[in-house]
């Protein structure tokens, strides 16, 4: 069994040390361990080419990135590992730029729906060539999220850190925050963290060990989550947003997308979500094909006026240039 650490923060660092214990505690039990330092790879931006997606869903191909960098390097390490640690330092209340970086290059195009749609329609339509859809997509996996900051400034450290890892649909089953670690080493002042973060590696070992034979689809029999339950049921996100414009669902998830009401219930708010809404949540294999629809048939559907749309766009092709850096 592979357990990855990923830690996104200074070498040595407050983010480092607790990857490091985590993945201590993944080896206690017997797991393989690796890490990897996201500063030390080049990832590029996403430049919104779709080939990726058009490989996948349109040619049943596998999907690869077009760009040129380290991200090949990440994303087989990624679908190597059976369990994995994310740590990233706290920037701006969320994680580090270029942990969001590999959050949008580990997007659509790691959907294990689309992935799932793309090997049927190769299966069906008998395609042999190109590159197949990698296998190690449909494994079942189990994640630690560890965010660590200087202060108390973290609400979408978390959130964001988890939606790096909803297009492969890993199962996190434990959060940790850490506050006010500012200087590179303080954590080691911090016995209780130390301690969390080992338990945290161990627990992500355990929960593989006791899922041997648990496929992809099954989303009814998640591992158990030990950390904080924060709001949703369904993801334990704190993160809702208010949308009190839809008298039916005042309040969404801001991680998993389920619509709910906020009600207080003994002197505590309650997210609350029907029976029958929780399919819609992004880390159900049911969300992930909904969106896939939703994709085809809004999103992605030719406007009937499509054939105007050149002319149209000459109007602003032709409004100015853009303003670049001398010799760009
Ligand atoms: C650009 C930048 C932005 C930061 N923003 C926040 C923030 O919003 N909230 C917070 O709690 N800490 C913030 N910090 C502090 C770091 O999260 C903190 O020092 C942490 O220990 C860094 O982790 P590391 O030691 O692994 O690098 C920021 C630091 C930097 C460099």
């Amino acid at each position: 069994m592979k357990v990855l650490g990923i830690t996104c923060g200074r070498k040595n660092g407050n983010t480092e040390i607790l990857v490091k214990e985590a993945l201590m505690g993944a080896e206690e039990l017997g797991a393989e361990v690796e890490l990897v330092s996201l500063n030390d790879l080049t990832l590029k931006p996403c430049t919104g080419c779709n080939a990726c997606v058009v490989s996948l869903l349109g040619r049943a191909s596998n999907g690869d990135c077009v760009l040129k960098d380290d991200f090949n390097f990440i994303e087989n390490k990624i679908m190597e590992c059976d369990g994995l640690i994310l740590g990233s330092a706290i920037y701006e209340k969320g994680p580090t730029g270029l942990l969001k970086i590999l959050s949008d290059r580990m997007g659509p195009s790691h959907d294990v729906a689309f992935r799932m749609i793309a090997k049927k329609n190769r299966e069906e339509q008998g395609i042999t060539t190109g590159k197949p859809i990698d296998e190690r997509s449909f494994k079942t996996r189990s994640a630690s999220i560890i965010a660590v900051g200087g202060s108390e400034w973290d609400t979408l450290a978390l959130p964001l850190m988890q939606l790096t890892l909803i297009s492969s649909h890993m199962d996190v089953v434990d959060k940790m925050l850490v506050n006010w670690t500012g200087l590179p080493g303080n954590i080691l002042f911090n016995d209780e963290a130390l301690e969390k973060a080992r338990n945290s590696g161990r627990h992500v070992v355990k929960t593989l060990l006791a899922q041997t034979d648990r496929s992809l689809s099954d989303d009814k029999e998640k591992p158990e989550y030990i950390g904080e339950q924060g709001l949703c049921p369904l993801c334990h996100s704190k993160l809702i947003e208010i949308r009190n414009e839809d008298k039916n669902y005042p309040a969404i998830c801001g991680m998993c997308g389920v619509k709910g009401t906020l009600n207080v219930v003994d002197n505590k708010v309650k997210f609350e979500i029907s029976e029958e809404d929780k399919h819609h949540a992004h880390v159900f294999l049911s969300g992930k094909f909904e969106h896939g629809d939703e994709l085809n048939n809004v999103a992605l559907k030719k406007n009937p006026r499509a054939s105007e749309l050149p002319q149209m766009l000459e109007k602003y092709k032709n409004y100015l240039s853009y303003s670049k850096p001398e010799g760009k």
